[in-house]
């Protein structure tokens, strides 16, 4: 299987070189990749940020535990998940789906009304990680694409989201940072983790067949 064996050539890259960029192509195809990843009741809730902006990337690094891959990388991704819900949130893709295939408004009021009942008597706080659920499907789904593409990338929870949601005005979108994954091409001379085994628990105690 071709994803396995991209799966086993991706490791988290701790050093990118910064003389190597990203096609646009490349960074399209991922961006659709994002874009297309299946999202619960198919809300979508979450955006990409797409960062090339040297300056920003250097000053994002003391955001980011000092990971220097954040100034280093090509592009830096940033998933951005909504929130919390709102009735016009819920409203828009659902018109926005009955419009595009053709179907009555009133085709999906009845599921539209059970989503609101139960995610506007939620919590803000409960929304998002509903939402970040999402936004993790995507990120991992762009992760093995980066791979399939031979593109090295980090999937990286270790920076600081208050300060992302400021620098990046993400509040005022009505979103808050959930990962960030830099893309770009491995530095292997300088790399530690280049050539180191990967580790997992033993297949036999990871499945648990129940027959
Ligand atoms: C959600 C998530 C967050 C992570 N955060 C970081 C991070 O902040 N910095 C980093 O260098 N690696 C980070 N990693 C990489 C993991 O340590 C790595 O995926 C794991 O040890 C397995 O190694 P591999 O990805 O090289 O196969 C993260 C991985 C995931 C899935």
């Amino acid at each position: 299987m071709e994803l396995l064996n991209a799966l086993k050539w991706r490791y988290a890259t701790k050093k990118f070189d910064p003389t190597q960029k990203v096609s646009e192509e490349s960074i399209k195809q991922l961006l659709e990749v994002a874009h297309i990843a299946p999202t619960s009741s198919g809300l979508q809730p979450f955006k990409v940020l797409v960062i090339t902006n040297q300056e920003l990337k250097e000053s994002l690094v003391a955001h980011s535990m000092n990971q220097q891959q954040i100034a280093d990388c090509s592009h830096l991704l940033v998933f951005a998940a909504w929130d919390r819900y709102t009735e016009e949130r819920i409203d828009g893709i659902f018109n926005k789906t009955t419009s595009e295939r053709g179907l009555p408004e009133s085709a999906m009021s009845e599921y539209g009304t059970r989503l609101k009942n139960l995610y506007l008597n939620q919590s803000a706080e409960e929304n998002f990680v509903h939402t970040s659920k999402q936004t993790y499907i995507a990120f991992g789904i762009v992760l093995a694409a980066a791979a399939e593409l031979k593109i090295d990338a980090t999937p990286m929870e270790g920076f600081d989201n208050a300060a992302y949601d400021q620098i990046l005005n993400l509040n005022e979108r009505g979103l808050k940072s959930v990962t960030i994954m830099p893309l770009g091409y491995r530095d292997a001379d300088n790399d530690w983790l280049v050539n180191m085994k990967k580790v997992r628990h033993a297949l036999e105690d990871f499945i648990i067949e129940i027959k």
